[in-house]
């Protein structure tokens, strides 16, 4: 039996606005293991990246709780796990446009403790691999999408987390660039052993996922 990379318990989460109280998430529970990729759909506005956001720590739920596997640690808040339990992946991208595509990946790294000679030389390493061995050096703004993707997913990889959670990784990539992104974002998270949460809108892209899962009321369900 695969480990639980995730465990999420009884999520709620409510917005204040001017109109009252707006309930986005009322009971959302989810478990996810190692090796799994999860797809998440849902109509705009029912409430995807704020489920992204209490999953990966950025945001605190109103109810419920969360728990990532940290490696060497165990089931823990995502608040806990150093940057080492979840990586993000963006729909744009979330670089730092002064910073080099390296250094970019580099930061990542070091944000979680990792002295600088290691930090650079793991962030080469991922860049290699997603294919960016050429644009080390390249800021941002030099970069296509398809490759700010690429150092993007570098980046969520360089802490070896064990989830990697991606709010529609491809929605600003044209239909090839972003079936690459895909495989990509596949075939690097099945080679870790790691576990995938993507949400997207596109169909085909969340029938590749082995699970596939819909948003709605608040509520997560099978597709
Ligand atoms: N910080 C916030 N304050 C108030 N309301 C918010 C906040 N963040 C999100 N919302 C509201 O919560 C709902 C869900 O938003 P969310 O961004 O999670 O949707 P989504 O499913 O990701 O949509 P999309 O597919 O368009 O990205 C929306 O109605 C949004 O207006
Ligand atoms: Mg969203």
């Amino acid at each position: 039996m695969p480990d639980v990379v995730l465990q999420a318990r009884g999520l709620a989460k409510a917005f204040a606005s001017p109109a009252g109280r707006l309930p986005v998430l009322t009971d959302v529970s989810l478990e996810v293991f190692a090796g799994e990729s999860v797809s998440i759909r849902g109509s705009s506005g029912s409430g995807k990246t704020t489920l992204l956001q209490q999953l990966g720590g950025l945001d605190q739920p109103d109810a419920g709780e969360v728990r990532i596997l940290a490696p060497g640690t165990g089931l823990v808040a995502p608040r806990s796990s150093l940057g080492r339990g979840v990586g993000f992946v963006f729909q744009n991208y979330q670089l730092m446009p002064e910073l080099t595509a390296l250094e970019n990946v580099a930061l990542a790294a070091r944000i979680a403790g990792v002295p600088s000679v290691s930090a650079t030389a793991a962030a080469r390493s991922l860049l290699n691999q997603v294919g960016l061995g050429a644009r080390l050096e390249h800021l941002p703004a030099k970069l296509s999408g398809g490759e700010c993707q690429r150092v993007a997913i570098a980046r969520a990889l360089v802490n070896r987390p064990s989830v990697i959670l991606a709010d529609e990784p491809t929605g600003n990539l044209d239909e090839r660039t972003g079936a690459e992104i895909m495989d990509l974002l596949l075939g690097v998270v099945a080679d870790r052993g790691a576990a995938l949460i993507l949400v997207t809108h596109s169909r085909e892209f969340a029938e590749r996922a082995s699970r596939r899962l819909v948003l709605s009321g608040g509520v997560l369900s099978p597709a």
